[in-house]
């Protein structure tokens, strides 16, 4: 298949190219930069570089491109700035998205989250509504699906290299600081290279939302702890409470079509999946 990956160099996106090409696709990678650009054709994707909010080129470089999947992977937290983040859902998914229906495209994959379901008291499933709260998730999703076949990949927690959760991430350091605090709260984590895994399996799913999560949802006050010694970190301090969005997620839909974990749990996934 010919594939219009948006991100391609993001923490995600450079795991993703290489199965993506492996699996004999034929990919255009976006970057904002020249050296963004490089590391794309150096995974083996054909490089574009654009700014998704430069809408009269994203047209351009996607009806030139013609591609048979448009994959978002599209995020700005590099600062921290979630509002940043939101105004890249909702302008830059819809630059996309009209992009990609002008230049004919059916399919479309995007990024989403397992922590914008609204509170609950058991693990969060597709079925469950999100919180009206998260504009910028709603807002993606929903112009998603204005695309004749529409996959939403909600991930959990992303850690692994090239992440806020590796050693010499942002957690990473939160934690040495002593400021990661175990709570109650549970989360759900995924490996970067089982999210990246899962987009490339997403090619073929049926639309629909899917979450994309380890099979182990934990609080807090056991994560945090296995977190903090695998970064080299003195044992968190603990704070009992939780909010009603901390809730995790089931992957059970994503196991039915096949996506299996390589690390199908945070506990192991922290001690050997960091460096890899
Ligand atoms: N589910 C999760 O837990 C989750 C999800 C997302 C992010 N995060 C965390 O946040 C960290 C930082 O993520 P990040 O998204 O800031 O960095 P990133 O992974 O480096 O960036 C994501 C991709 O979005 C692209 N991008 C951003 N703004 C763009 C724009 N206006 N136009 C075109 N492309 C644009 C970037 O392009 P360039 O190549 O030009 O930079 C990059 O390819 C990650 O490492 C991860 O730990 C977590």
């Amino acid at each position: 298949m010919k594939i219009f990956l948006a991100g391609a160099g993001g923490a995600i996106g450079r795991r993703l190219v290489p199965l993506l090409v492996r699996a004999g696709h034929d990919v255009i990678g976006t970057s904002r930069s020249e050296k963004g650009a490089g590391v794309v054709e150096n995974l083996g994707a054909k490089a574009v570089i654009v700014d998704v909010y430069d809408r009269e080129k994203i047209f351009a470089v996607l009806a030139d491109a013609r591609p048979d999947v448009l994959l978002h992977q599209l995020t700005d937290l590099n600062d921290f700035d979630y509002a940043a983040n939101a105004r890249l859902r909702v302008e830059g998914t819809t630059n996309l998205v009209d992009a990609a229906l002008a230049a004919g495209v059916r399919r479309g994959i995007a990024q989403s989250i397992t922590m914008a379901y609204a509170g609950g008291s058991a693990v969060a499933s597709e079925e469950d509504p999100l919180d009206p709260q998260n504009i910028g998730v709603i807002a993606l999703e929903k112009m998603l699906a204005e695309m004749p076949e529409s996959v939403i990949l909600r991930y959990g927690l992303f850690y692994g290299p090239g992440t806020w959760y590796a050693p010499d991430g942002e957690m990473a350091q939160q934690a040495r600081r002593g400021e990661l605090v175990a709570t109650d709260g549970i989360s759900s984590f995924v490996h970067i290279d089982d999210a990246a895994r899962a987009a490339l399996l997403a090619l073929n799913w049926p639309p629909g939302a899917y979450n994309i999560v380890d099979d182990e949802p934990a609080p807090g006050t056991e994560w945090v702890p296995a977190f903090a010694e695998a970064v080299g970190a003195p044992p968190p301090p603990v704070q009992p409470g939780a909010k009603p969005s901390e809730r995790g997620a089931s992957n059970r839909k994503a196991h039915q079509l096949g996506w299996e974990p390589l690390y199908p749990t945070w506990r192991t996934g922290f001690r050997v999946g960091m460096k890899v």
